[in-house]
């Protein structure tokens, strides 16, 4: 009998080992991994400057707790407040829970004020974790089925329809809190037109513009922050997956007078910022720096995209091609999940987002014959359909 709580669909394969862009089952078979543990290893697997970076911490110091300073969580808060603009970074483990201290951040600074806006907007099929704030905050009823009493104060709206924001918003609501390209809901891109309207609707009504870069952060949208794309900066911004390159490690960023709501006592986390996973991210952006791979992901991201929109030639059934970077979407006709079976069969790991679309995450330093050698697999597991 299997031990493990049955709270995801596997595929049938054991994965043992990796290098680079590929991975190997516990049968030997190879895999390009177009997956990347969902847009976590930003490096690949075993790169040898995060292997040497952790062994070396792990050597020194795993784990010390925040009763004390730790100096690699002031040099990674250092380093992502320099990039995002932001002034203060509070560390956590997850998505979710970078996404949990924000909400609480937000509805803090406005209590702080004497105010009463705690409402949280959200979109449609946007995806902002498991916990029972953030799976209230997600706008998708299957995440939410079985769960209730679930938490008051949040709000959906279509994306992209400033109206319908405009609409939602009234004297109760406190923030807006948006993935710029939605990544489990379908790779759903939030116009950069639209971000910054949501920013000067936020400016205009004093409400805190959130940002959830869990996904989108860390270069994979071919900017450190999909954020800078659309010309904006949020009043506070999420990041997980990809900053600790497969050490967990969750970070919510926010401007100082917003930050200020925060003091000794109101949130915390025993693991959150550990020398351990703190040394992990301050290699991950180390790396992406060294090897230029922001560039990277722009010319192998606009290298896939018109891979497959010339697949889209061949093959009907791919309706549409989306993505920003290497977050990049095929939107079918059909059902993706048999595809992303025979891909597999073909030695190509995807994934999907949604029911119909084809989600491809490679990691930041895939290269050029790599995404070559992908298109040429899947466009044999298309092949293979009826
Ligand atoms: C945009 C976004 N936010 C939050 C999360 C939740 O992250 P975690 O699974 O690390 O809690 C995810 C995970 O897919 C995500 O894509």
């Amino acid at each position: 009998m299997n031990a493990i709580m049955n709270t995801y669909a596997r595929f049938p394969i054991t994965l043992v080992r990796g290098d680079g862009a590929r991975v190997w089952d516990d049968a030997g078979n190879a895999y390009l991994d177009f997956i990347s543990g969902i847009a976590v290893n930003t490096l690949g697997h075993a790169h040898p400057q995060l292997t040497a970076a952790l062994s070396r911490q792990a050597g020194t110091m795993l784990h010390c707790s925040n009763l004390f300073h730790i100096p690699a969580q002031q040099q990674l808060a250092a380093r992502l407040t320099a990039l995002s603009g932001l002034d203060r970074a509070f560390f956590c483990n997850s998505g979710a829970e970078a996404n949990e201290a924000a909400i609480k951040l937000a509805r803090k600074y406005f209590y702080d004020q004497g105010s009463s806006r705690r409402t949280i907007i959200t979109a449609h099929q946007s995806f902002h974790g498991r916990t029972m704030l953030t799976l209230t905050a997600t706008g998708q009823e299957k995440v939410k089925t079985g769960f209730d009493p679930l938490p008051p104060g949040f709000r959906h709206v279509a994306l992209n329809d400033i109206e319908a924001l405009r609409q939602a918003v009234d004297g109760s609501t406190a923030a807006i809190l948006l993935e710029p390209l939605q990544g489990e809901g379908g790779v759903n891109q939030a116009n950069s037109a639209y971000l910054q309207a949501v920013r000067a609707l936020c400016d205009e009504h004093g409400l805190l513009l959130l940002l959830d870069e869990v996904q989108t952060g860390i270069g994979r949208c071919g900017t450190m922050f999909a954020f800078e794309q659309a010309g904006i900066v949020p009043d506070i911004l999420t990041l997980a997956k990809g900053l600790g390159g497969g050490v967990p490690i969750g970070a919510m960023l926010a401007g100082e007078e917003v930050a200020t709501a925060f003091g000794p006592g109101t949130h915390g986390s025993t693991f959150g910022g550990n020398p351990l996973s703190c040394t992990a991210a301050l290699t991950v952006l180390d790396v992406i720096d060294a090897e230029s791979l922001l560039d990277n992901v722009i010319q192998r991201g606009r290298q896939l995209q018109q891979g497959l929109a010339a697949l889209q030639q061949r093959f009907p059934i791919m309706r549409a091609i989306r993505g920003q970077g290497l977050l990049v979407g095929a939107e079918l006709s059909i059902e993706a999940a048999p595809i992303v079976a025979a891909a597999r069969s073909e030695g190509l790991m995807i994934l999907l987002a949604g029911p119909n679309v084809l989600r491809f995450l490679p990691p930041l330093n895939i290269r050029k014959e790599e995404v070559n050698e992908a298109l040429a697999l899947l466009a044999s597991a298309m092949e293979t359909q009826p």
